[in-house]
C-alpha cells in the first residue's frame, strides 16, 4: 500500500480517537474568522498531502517538534460535515512560511512541506502531522487554515494555542476571545517528542 495512504488511514484512526463524546445537543458556536495574512503560499507545494513532516521524493523529515492534529469539520447543529477541502499553512521550524516574501534569519527548512491539504472524510473529521510553528515578529505561533468545498471558501482563521494569544495590538479582550475559540486544545504532550491536539471547524453556513 502506498505510503501516503497508509498514513492517511493512521492520521484518521487518530483523529477518531480524538474526538470527544457526543456532540452537545445546543448549537454549537462557529469558529471565528481570521486574517488570511501575507504569506499563503505564492506557489503551491507539488506535494500538498496532510503530512507535512515528508516531502515526497526527499530523503530527510522536517525539524521541530512534532505536532499530530485533527478533528471535524461541522456545521452549528453539531452535523459533520463531509468532503470540505482543509488547508492549512504555517512556519517552519525557523519561523519561515512557504512564501517568497517570508524573512528570516534562519534559513528555511527544505524538509518541510509548510502547506497541507486534508479532505474530510464521512464522518467530517479531517488530520494532520506537521510540527509546531514558532512565533515570528510579534506573532504567537499559530496555523492559518481556510476551508473550501466547490472552489467556495468556507472560512478562513488561525488556530493558536493555549496561554500563547496575545500579541501587541491585540486587546485582552481579544485575546480572551482567541483563546475561548480559537486555541487547539492539546490531548496529549510527550515533550519534545511531539504534541497531540484537537480542532473541530465549526461552520457558520452550512455547506453546499
Ligand atoms: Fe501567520
Amino acid at each position: 500500500m502506498p505510503r501516503g495512504r497508509v498514513l492517511s488511514g493512521v492520521l484518521m484512526l487518530l483523529a477518531s480517537a480524538i474526538v470527544s463524546g457526543p456532540l452537545a445537543a445546543q448549537a454549537l458556536s462557529p469558529r471565528p474568522r481570521d486574517m488570511r495574512g501575507p504569506y499563503y503560499p505564492d506557489t503551491l507545494p507539488s506535494d500538498q498531502d496532510a503530512d507535512l513532516t515528508r516531502i515526497q521524493g526527499l530523503d530527510g523529515r522536517a525539524s521541530g517538534r512534532p505536532l499530530t492534529f485533527g478533528g471535524r469539520v461541522l456545521d452549528t447543529r453539531g452535523t459533520p460535515l463531509p468532503a470540505i477541502r482543509v488547508e492549512i499553512w504555517q512556519t517552519d521550524h525557523n519561523g519561515r512560511y512557504l512564501h517568497s516574501g517570508s524573512q528570516s534569519p534562519r534559513p528555511r527548512d527544505p524538509f518541510f512541506q509548510g502547506f497541507g491539504v486534508s479532505i474530510s472524510d464521512s464522518e467530517g473529521r479531517y488530520a494532520f502531522r506537521t510540527v509546531m510553528p514558532v512565533d515570528y515578529g510579534s506573532r504567537p505561533p499559530h496555523i492559518h487554515a481556510r476551508l473550501v468545498k466547490a472552489d467556495r471558501e468556507l472560512l478562513v482563521t488561525q488556530i493558536y494555542f493555549p496561554g500563547q494569544t496575545r500579541e501587541p495590538g491585540v486587546s485582552p479582550a481579544w485575546a480572551r476571545q482567541r483563546e475561548a475559540a480559537q486555541t487547539m486544545r492539546i490531548v496529549a504532550d510527550d515533550g519534545e517528542r511531539g504534541l497531540v491536539g484537537e480542532f473541530d471547524f465549526v461552520l457558520a453556513a452550512a455547506a453546499p
